[in-house]
């Protein structure tokens, strides 16, 4: 039976068993979030012991070199030396700029790096409030600012909306490494996009706009957002935005006329790319009507906001 040690702890775990769930049942405090090999909260560190090809999947060549893996995407099978993941050591400190409610579910969060950080527009890191408790977010910023912002739902039963509400400018978190397929690709720049939105998946899909209107991109972009009844929480910084370019068409939608929305889709061409972002089940959902629209899988990039609920 493979031996996984942590510190001076010995774990026997079954060959085959998934990591996280023998760490766990060890009581182990590893933190996670998605289970789906996403959102990155789950990390550990090999010191001992090659991980599989599938928990190092999605993580960077830096990442990958020294040893770190993802535990929810382990199936273990052969002994392991670990060491468990440190925010404060092994992420990057920042200072919180600005909390702000432009609704009363979304709160935009700007902060401070305590260096500059690398990223794609769209992508996502691991906000960390403690070691314990950490969540992924997507960066609604471009590369260069010195803030990182991120737009996020404030969930009522959720312990990290809970516990950023009571933060203030001047308090510190840590931030993980950005990461993820969900940005802009130069390789683009001649594709009708077709960005759509629910809820805070405006975050990454604005910045994803923002990013290829930058870089010169030269086809039109319509931008869907379906919002709740307190209206679109970014309005007047997107009109601005289209008010400069003429190619950008915003389409702001109540969240109610979603469904008949959708039947309504209709692409700018053959070639038109489509990205998606929010809540599950709104990724699941624009799968059908993006498909009768003539969208081919492959055409079709998405990005669900996946929970430790699902
Ligand atoms: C790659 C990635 C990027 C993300 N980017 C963003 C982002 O930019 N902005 C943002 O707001 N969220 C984003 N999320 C989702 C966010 O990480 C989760 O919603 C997170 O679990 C919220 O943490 P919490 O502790 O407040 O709630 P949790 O304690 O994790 O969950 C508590 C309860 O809240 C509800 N809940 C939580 N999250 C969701 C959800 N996404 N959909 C429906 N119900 C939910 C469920 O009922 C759940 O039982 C992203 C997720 C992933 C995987
Ligand atoms: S990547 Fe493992 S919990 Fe999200």
């Amino acid at each position: 039976m493979p031996e996984i040690r942590v510190d001076d702890i010995c774990i026997q775990g079954g060959s085959g068993e998934n990591l996280l769930d023998v760490l766990l049942a060890a009581g182990q405090k590893v933190p996670w979030s998605c289970r789906a090999g996403h959102c990155q909260t789950c990390l550990v560190q090999a010191l001992e012991g090659q991980p599989p090809e599938q928990a190092v999947a999605g993580l960077n060549p830096q990442q990958r070199e020294t040893g770190w893996l993802l535990a929810c995407q382990c199936p273990i099978e052969q002994d392991m030396r670990l060491k468990l993941h440190d925010p404060a050591r092994d992420g990057l400190g920042a200072r919180i700029v600005d909390l702000h409610f432009p609704t009363e579910t979304v709160l935009i969060l700007r902060i401070r790096p305590d260096r500059p950080v690398r990223f794609q527009p769209g992508q996502h890191a691991v906000i960390w409030l403690d070691s314990e408790l950490g969540r992924p977010y997507s960066i609604a910023s471009q590369p260069g600012e010195s803030e990182l912002t991120f737009h996020l739902k404030i969930h009522r039963a959720g312990a990290f909306s809970n516990r950023i509400v009571s933060l203030a400018p001047g308090d510190r978190l840590y931030l993980g490494q950005p990461g993820g397929h969900f940005h802009y690709d130069p390789d683009w720049q001649d594709k009708p996009l077709l960005l759509l939105a629910r809820g805070t998946g405006l975050a990454p899909l604005q910045a994803i706009a923002r990013h290829a209107l930058a870089q010169g991109h030269q086809a039109p972009i319509q931008l869907y957002h379906w919002h709740d009844e307190q209206g679109c929480y970014l309005k007047k910084e997107l009109r601005e935005l289209a008010s400069g370019h003429p190619d950008l068409t915003l389409r702001l939608r109540p969240e109610t006329e979603l469904a008949a929305d959708l039947t309504q889709l209709r692409l700018a061409s053959r070639s038109t790319l489509a990205l998606v972002c929010g809540p599950p089940v709104f990724v699941e959902q624009l799968r059908k009507p993006l498909f009768m629209a003539g969208l081919p899988g492959r055409q079709i990039i998405d990005e669900a906001f996946l929970s430790r609920q699902g």
